[in-house]
């Protein structure tokens, strides 16, 4: 695994942005797996950037979100289908038939999961892939336990999950107790990851997934089996590192 410590959040985005683009312009119609919350939104932003001012094209782009929560609908102000649209999509030149978002109200969910599924390789699989991390090791909604082999699914949230994401509520209530989300098995077929975290608060599930063993009790450490990896955190989510030569 490549470990990258950037100053800031701004710096931390303006590196991961930089594999992405490097992707989509050795390969126009590149597949992309994409997260939301809080973390990718300054590698969202430079993205635009280097679509306004440095031409790249998504016209060809594909891609899949690693998450949705159940019960919101695509117009809901904390979907995920909502934030790509105001953080990413609707700034390039991407095509919305081209971008695949779960649907979180769909009357079956696990044919929707399987679907997506279907998709992911029928577009011949994802080349690279955006992943954040949660306070608890989680990678897209893969809870601590999550089975190594576990594909898009139905997943219920920890009482942690919840409690991190009620900063987009109003209140703890309102947060969705389940989710549909790309399985430790479907994100560990991409052909590159890019992981990105920022924030001393993350500083202990960085370092357990980094330097401690690999282990579905930290769904991000289990990223070690992984043969292209790349960490871009900032200092503050590097703090606890034992070596951050
Ligand atoms: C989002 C996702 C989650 C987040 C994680 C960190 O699509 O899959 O795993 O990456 O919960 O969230 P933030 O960035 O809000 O701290």
């Amino acid at each position: 695994m490549k470990i990258i410590i950037k100053k800031d959040y701004d710096a931390m985005g303006k590196e991961a942005a930089k594999y992405f683009a490097e992707v989509i312009r050795n390969k126009p119609n590149a597949v992309l797996g994409l997260a939301t919350g809080s973390t990718p939104i300054s590698t969202y932003k430079e993205l635009i950037r280097l679509h306004e001012e440095e031409s790249l094209d998504f016209s060809q782009v594909i891609t899949f979100n690693l998450d949705e929560y159940l019960g919101l609908t695509d117009d809901h102000d904390q979907s995920y289908r909502y934030f790509m649209d105001i953080n990413l999509f609707n700034h390039v030149n991407i095509k919305k038939g081209n971008t695949n978002v779960l649907s979180g109200v769909t009357d079956n969910p696990e044919t929707e999961c399987r679907e997506f599924e279907e998709k992911i390789k029928t577009a011949g699989g994802i080349n690279i892939q955006l992943l954040g991390v949660g306070g608890n090791g989680h990678i897209a909604f893969n809870e601590p336990g999550s089975p190594e082999n576990s594909r898009t699914r139905v997943v219920d949230l920890t009482k942690e999950t919840i409690k991190d994401n009620s900063r987009f509520f109003e209140k703890v209530e309102n947060v969705p107790t389940q989710a549909l989300s790309m399985g430790m098995g479907t994100i560990l077929e991409a052909k590159k990851i890019v992981i990105i975290v920022n924030k001393e608060s993350k500083a202990k599930a960085v370092a357990a997934s980094i330097e401690g063993p690999a282990t579905t009790d930290v769904p991000a450490s289990v990223l070690q089996k992984h043969s292209d990896v790349i960490w871009v955190i900032d200092k503050g989510a590097a703090s606890l590192l034992k070596d951050s030569s």
